[in-house]
């Protein structure tokens, strides 16, 4: 287990360059199962995330050549045989839920490993059930294992509504409805730019889909899908996370490039209303901080709206703002695991129910901190770039499953980031 040591304070000058988007790439991964055809997908990230599906997707006869170093993933499913996902591999990572919409599509049948608990609480996975029933599924529990069925070995597709919208349900509900008998309705589907590339990249397949990036999702069955050959979309939280890490040094004029502004959804608006200096590109996003950054709450909800990722590198900006300023998470409501950590540093952040009152600005000052889930790892390492002193981030590997080679990114833009062995 690594730990960061982070010498502060750093502003970040220069560019930055997103890598292709974790939470884009694991479905389109799955996407590709419901093909015997060969699929290239392309700008994929080098994420323990990413090996962890790869490995998933081969237990079932699948054969997978990531290239790492091209960003390249080649998956060809002509001999899937064996349509599980074993525990094993599944508790590492709850998108490996996925296979149960893909290999329901492809095999009609699956036994997928029920995912397990979350560092942020329960995450339940009842509307991915509820739906791919809806869709005509037989599904029954035995010994933690989702066993699923298509009566005569096809789905017929059907009408689902969820409630709440959710990103990985639409993207099992889609997976399980493309090669259906008939028609499926999805409605208050999850919107999100991820589910929308999804979407496109199944049609170029010869998927029959409309009405993806708005609430109601209509696929016709098809018999036959292509190989898909995708560029994977660009990380908007990735974006995000350093857009808002500029924006926390008075000095720090940062250029992001590699991305989408297009879609950061609500994001955008409410990051310049703290003050920052922002010029978007078609691809970059240059932001040069404030010198006060003014407070500013945010609430978050489904996209477009603020997303659940980037609500702790909000809140770890607003020790810095110049006033008082609420962060709620109405999506994860216990996901603030990372406050405590902030006190730690000398932030005024105390946490009410699912909102955390931030009081600012505090100087920070280095100290030991540890990270216990993805968002809120990136958080302190950003604090850890304003603070006074060598703040240790403990326990890093949480970052690495969702952030490509962070410290050497950030080093090369002004960070003073070192990876040192835990023991
Ligand atoms: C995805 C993202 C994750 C992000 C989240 C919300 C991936 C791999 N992960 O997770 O990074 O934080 O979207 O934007 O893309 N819910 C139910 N029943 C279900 C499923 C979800 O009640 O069966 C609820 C959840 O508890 C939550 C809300 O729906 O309150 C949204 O969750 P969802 O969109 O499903 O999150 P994920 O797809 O797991």
């Amino acid at each position: 287990m690594d730990k960061f040591v982070i010498e502060g304070p750093t502003p970040l000058r220069g560019h930055i360059a997103v890598s292709g988007s974790k939470n884009a790439a694991l479905p389109l991964m799955a996407a590709a199962l419901l093909t015997e055809k060969p699929s290239v997908i392309r700008n994929v990230p080098r994420l323990n995330d990413i090996h962890t599906l790869n490995n998933v997707i081969r237990v079932t006869g699948t054969r997978v050549e990531f290239d790492a170093g091209a960003h390249e993933l080649r998956i060809d499913a002509s001999d899937l045989h064996t349509p599980e996902a074993p525990y094993e591999q599944v508790r590492k990572m709850r998108a490996s839920f996925y296979m149960l919409g893909a290999l329901l599509g492809r095999c009609g049948e699956a036994k997928v490993s029920l995912p397990g608990g979350c560092a942020w609480g329960p995450r339940p996975v009842n509307l991915h059930m509820e739906g791919l029933k809806a869709l005509g599924a037989d599904i029954h529990m035995e010994n933690g294992y989702v066993i699923a069925k298509a009566p005569g070995g096809r789905l017929k597709g059907g009408t689902f509504r969820m409630d709440p919208s959710s990103v990985g349900a639409t993207v099992n509900l889609v997976l399980g409805a493309v090669r259906a008998s008939g028609t499926t309705v999805i409605e208050n589907a999850a919107m999100e730019p991820d589910v929308v590339a999804f979407c496109d990249a199944l049609t170029g397949m010869g998927a029959v889909i409309s009405g993806h990036g708005t609430p109601v999702i209509t696929i016709r069955g098809t018999d036959h899908l292509q190989g898909m050959d995708f560029r994977n979309a660009p990380d908007r939280i990735e974006t995000g996370t350093f857009m808002i890490a500029a924006a926390m040094h008075p000095d720090s004029d940062l250029t992001i490039t590699d991305t989408d502004p297009g879609d950061l959804g609500a994001f955008t608006e409410l990051f310049r209303q703290t003050g920052v200096d922002m010029e978007i590109g078609t691809d970059t996003i240059r932001v040069k901080a404030p010198k006060h950054i003014r407070p500013v709450s945010v609430i978050t909800e489904i996209y477009p709206g603020f997303p659940t990722d980037l609500q702790a590198q909000w809140a770890t900006m607003m020790t810095q703002a110049y006033g008082a300023s609420e962060v709620t998470d109405n999506i994860y409501i216990d996901r603030f695991s990372y406050v405590p950590e902030l006190v730690r540093l000398g932030a005024d952040v105390e946490l009410r129910g699912n909102t955390a009152y931030i009081k600012g600005p505090n100087k920070l000052q280095a100290a030991s901190v540890m990270s216990t889930d993805l968002r809120a790892s990136v958080s302190l390492v950003m604090a850890g770039m304003v603070a006074e002193g060598a703040t240790e981030a403990l326990r890093v590997y949480h970052l690495d499953r969702g952030y490509e080679t962070l410290e050497a990114k950030l080093n090369a833009v002004g960070a003073r980031i070192r990876r040192v062995p835990q023991e």
